[in-house]
């Protein structure tokens, strides 16, 4: 079973950009949540992981421009926690990268990608739909 599962009601922000770079990330995820269970190797774990943390990154930019374009007011805190996110992610991986004896991922990393990036889209990412809405944005 997929680890997230996407559905309009809960993660859509109404933007049809947006929403397709949030579906790419579950299914990043779910890739590596799959990769994992399956046992696959560190070096293909590690490529999925990156993989994830890179298009996150990209996700983070798309959105930033949108606010300063169009001069979101809480495009500050927004950003600030965006870089919160990448900073835990880039530890993460750093962790893993650095276990020589552990060759697949933790279920607790697991849990903690879905949970920030459940999190941020319903609780952070959902307060831009009115704001870019109103701007035509959509
Ligand atoms: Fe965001
Ligand atoms: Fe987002």
């Amino acid at each position: 079973m997929a680890l997230m599962t996407w559905n309009d009601n809960d993660f859509s922000v109404n933007i049809k950009l947006l929403d397709t770079h949030h579906k790419k990330l579950f299914d990043l995820i779910n890739a590596l949540h799959d990769a994992m269970k399956q046992g696959k190797v560190k070096d293909v774990l590690g490529k999925i992981f990156s993989e994830l943390i890179e298009y996150t990154v990209y996700h983070f930019r798309a959105e930033e421009e949108l606010f300063q374009k169009y001069v979101y007011p809480e495009y500050q805190q927004h950003k600030k926690e965006h870089e919160d996110l990448t900073k835990t992610a880039l530890e993460l991986k750093d962790r893993f990268d650095a276990d020589q004896m552990r060759t697949v991922l933790t279920m607790e990393t697991m849990e903690f990608l879905k949970d920030w990036l459940k999190n941020h889209i319903c609780g952070t990412d959902k307060k831009y739909t009115k704001f870019l809405n109103g701007k035509g944005v959509a």
